[in-house]
């Protein structure tokens, strides 16, 4: 029995997908615990895209169970969406797509609200993916959410989503009203068949000798706390997120792999240290299709920042790496590497994460030479240029991490497994 987390270490928009894909080759079944629809989970498979906002990426691997957690928040209708276009895309999850009953509802209010602060706070917006997240978790702290079993009571759900609205001071007209009671009530007969208490089976799985995947969403450096708060999202996207929202006892965890793009992106607004502008930046975002696979917005692009890396790492407790998008860096002349911040003439002992402190940092950098061959059909570690290995050791070393899985294209068979070194 095993169990690994897969997580997005930096902002977010690592390429997770395509190494929980990977990787789900050997995996029995594969969790979401935290966020919602604000994740854009992309996978590329024998050329054609798929996009997953809720529903786990182990669904492509037809024998895989599949778990949204408790620790997620879920749009309803937003999910019957994306389990009705899989289904026109032939994939069959009867029996092994389960929901749990305790994740939090995303409403339209939800939504609404998260536009509307983010209109009121105007430059001073978070720059959120407008999916109702941060909404959504405050009422569940405020005790006045809906939760994904109440679908299942029709009286029990009418008393609560009169709550949800007295709450909020808003009085809904009562043809408005029953509308979204109908429609909850409708989207939940829909939902119901998938619904469970998903803890009991992930523990029960896990003791039969299952091996289980816990897939994060956003990165690190979004997480509620440890993140570049308040430039954050809402949820608890750290390794300590994991048994919080699937109810899995933290002595089971048994190793965490942290994944990383070969330079850093951020969409949304808030500190960068080691952001670039310019043309290089328009070749990366251009070349790596750096746009959000929710909201479609060009991402900022920036170099490798090993010192945030190495608070990531740190903070979630890393077993090892995986780099990803590193095709993207071919053909440029030099890469840059920042191996500390300095303030004030000093060199910081680590990364900080006040939004000031972080904006007044000055990234020091180490430079590498760049590599020209194409490296997007290479298999193996030996075949690479030696500046590509010279890039990924530089990595390693500063973050003292072995990298195990190095992705060089978006296609399942672009992904190098790392057994042997020089
Ligand atoms: P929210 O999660 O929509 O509330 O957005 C809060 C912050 O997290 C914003 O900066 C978003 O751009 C960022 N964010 C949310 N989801 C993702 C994601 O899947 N990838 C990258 N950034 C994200």
């Amino acid at each position: 029995m095993s169990s690994i987390i897969v997580l997005g270490c930096m902002w977010g928009d690592e390429g997770k997908a395509k190494i929980v894909d990977f990787i789900g080759a050997e995996v029995d079944v594969v969790t979401r615990f935290q966020g919602g629809a604000n994740a854009g989970h992309t996978i590329v498979l024998e050329g054609k895209k798929y996009v997953f906002h809720t529903v786990p990426s182990g669904i492509l691997y037809p024998e895989t169970q599949c778990v949204i957690g408790a620790g997620t928040v879920i749009d309803p209708l937003g999910l019957r969406e994306e389990m009705q276009s899989l289904m026109l895309q032939g994939i069959d999850f009867t029996d092994r797509l389960f929901i749990d009953e305790r994740a939090g509802l995303v409403l339209a209010l939800h939504k609404q609200l998260d536009h509307k602060s983010e209109e009121n706070l105007g430059t001073g917006k978070i720059g959120t993916t407008g999916k109702g997240i941060g909404p959504a978790y405050s009422d569940q702290a405020a005790r006045c959410a809906l939760r994904m079993g109440d679908l299942r009571y029709p009286e029990w759900l009418e008393q609560r989503l009169n709550n949800f609205y007295k709450y909020h001071q808003i009085n809904l007209s009562a043809s408005d009203y029953k509308e979204e009671l109908e429609s909850l009530l409708e989207v939940g007969k829909f939902l119901g068949p998938f619904m469970a208490q998903t803890d009991q089976m992930l523990r029960d799985w896990y003791k039969e000798g299952k091996k289980i995947l816990f897939e994060g969403a956003q990165g690190t450096l979004l997480d509620l706390i440890y993140g570049t708060y308040p430039f954050v999202t809402s949820s608890h996207t750290v390794s300590g997120g994991v048994c919080v929202g699937t109810g899995f006892p933290p002595r089971w965890l048994d190793r965490i792999l942290g994944v990383f793009k070969a330079y850093t992106t951020r969409v949304g607004a808030g500190p960068f240290p080691t952001e670039i502008e310019g043309p290089l930046a328009d070749q990366i975002r251009h070349k790596g299709n750096e746009y959000g696979s929710t909201t479609g917005r060009p991402r900022r692009i920036g170099w490798f920042d090993a010192v945030a890396a190495q608070y990531s790492a740190a903070l979630n407790g890393l077993d090892s790496l995986a780099i990803t998008l590193l095709d993207v860096l071919t053909g440029l002349p030099e890469l840059k590497i920042c191996h500390s911040y300095i303030k004030h003439n000093q060199v910081l002992p680590g990364f900080v994460s006040h939004p000031i402190e972080l904006n007044e940092v000055q990234p020091e950098y180490l430079t590498l030479p760049g590599w020209d061959i194409d490296i997007s059909n290479i298999q193996t570690w030996k075949a690479l240029p030696k500046e590509t290995k010279q890039y990924l050791e530089a990595i390693q070393d500063l973050l003292k991490l072995p990298v195990k899985i190095v992705s060089v294209g978006q296609d399942r068979h672009q992904t190098i497994v790392i057994k042997e070194k020089v």
